[in-house]
């Protein structure tokens, strides 16, 4: 799970590394309160999981309290990459001497953790791996080891980062090891011109497989700013709002994934992510068919599933139970394969609902759904 910038902030703090003073908020009204109590002047930040916030124009300095509720109003409900703004954070200004950049990604490849610096951080960070890629150090990590002083100090070294870093160094560390994560991003890390180190964006992702142990990981984790994602959180789905017209369904993130492909070959867009894994029980079914159909935007619904371990005939059977508990209010096309798949359709036809229809194939599928959302 991504966290937004503000809840990286969050954890930087808690760990001790320093970070500038900031709230968050979802009104302009409230931001032009907050910039009072910060002192005026502040930082309005889009609050979206993606990078490239500033260039987009999501990252702009406020003068005063009247600015910051203006620049708010302008940066909510921005769409940045694909992502609307619907949080925005409000921080102090900082009196910038240096950017540096400093990560810990996950290394699947070399089983080990991987430390990524450089003196010149900031929103250029991209441009300047790709083209001075020696300006850019990669340490590899023990994770027996971990970021010692020692091994900070060698990664400060190898980036030409100021010795003060090295403590921010070993407490990010700390972040990726205490927080289960597989990737903490701190651009900038800055120097400021009375030669304070501070922490002015951050990046974190979590690593899923470790929310057993995480007690905050529901509260992280509900933080969606989306409304249906939020439901489909709280419902245990594996969902990502798009904003298309067809919804889709399907098992397994690999065909879902194709899904959306083939569905975008065909001339229509996607209107969603949903990837109901392997057990397609009847409440699974329901429950992604409520939250795909309470989605204004979906004209029609695409069923993609490919039997395995799960049985089409037992998904088909989802799928007609899912269909007495939701009222099926737009167009549902449903493609079964795979292990059992003779028996699956043969279910749905019993059933006969006006709104269902079947195709044998992926392409078939794609285009008639693509082809309902585009009529109606
Ligand atoms: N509190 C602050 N005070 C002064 N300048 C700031 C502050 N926060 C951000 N900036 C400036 O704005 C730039 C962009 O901000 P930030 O890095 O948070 O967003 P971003 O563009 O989304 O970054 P990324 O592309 O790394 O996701 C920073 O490089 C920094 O120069
Ligand atoms: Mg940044």
């Amino acid at each position: 799970m991504d966290l937004y910038e503000h809840q990286a902030r969050g954890l930087f703090e808690e760990h001790g590394i320093v970070v500038p003073r900031a709230e968050v908020t979802d009104s302009p009204k409230e931001a032009r309160e907050i910039a009072r109590r910060l002192g005026g002047r502040v930082v309005v930040k889009a609050q979206v999981k993606t990078g490239g916030r500033g260039k987009a124009g999501g990252v702009k300095l406020a003068a005063d309290p009247a600015a910051a509720e203006l620049t708010a109003r302008q940066i909510l409900g921005m769409d940045i990459k694909g992502h609307t703004v619907r949080k925005v954070m409000l921080a102090q200004p900082v009196d910038i001497d240096s950017e540096f950049y400093i990560s810990y990604v996950l290394d699947r490849a070399a089983g080990r953790f991987l430390a990524i610096a450089s003196a010149e951080g900031g929103m250029d960070i991209e441009e300047v791996a790709a083209t001075r890629p020696e300006a850019v150090a990669r340490v590899h990590i023990d994770p027996a080891q971990g970021v010692t002083s020692a091994k900070a100090t060698e990664i400060a070294e190898a980036a030409g980062l100021p010795q003060q870093t090295v403590d921010v160094l070993v407490r990010l560390w700390e972040v990726l090891t205490r927080e289960d994560a597989v990737l903490v991003e701190v651009n900038p890390l800055v120097r400021t011109a009375q030669g304070q180190i501070l922490a002015l964006d951050g990046k974190v992702t979590l690593d899923d497989n470790a929310r057993f142990r995480q007690a905050r990981w529901g509260e992280q984790n509900a933080a969606h700013d989306d409304p249906l994602e939020a439901e489909a959180a709280a419902k245990g789905l594996n969902y990502v709002k798009l904003d298309g017209e067809v919804g889709i369904i399907g098992n397994g993130a690999g065909l879902v994934m194709s899904t959306l492909d083939v569905v975008a070959g065909c001339g229509a867009r996607p209107a969603n992510f949903l990837d109901i894994g392997g057990g397609a029980s009847a409440q699974i079914m329901a429950d992604g068919l409520s939250v795909i159909l309470s989605d204004p935007a979906v004209k029609s619904v695409f069923v993609n599933v490919f039997g395995g371990i799960t049985a089409c005939d037992a998904v088909a059977d989802g799928i007609v139970q899912a269909l007495e508990t939701v009222r099926l209010t737009k167009p549902l096309v449903v493609r079964l394969d795979g292990n059992n798949a003779v028996r699956g359709r043969a279910i749905l036809d019993d059933r006969a609902h006006p709104l269902v229809q079947q195709a044998t194939t992926m392409d078939g599928a794609a285009r008639r759904a693509a082809q309902l959302a585009n009529t109606s």
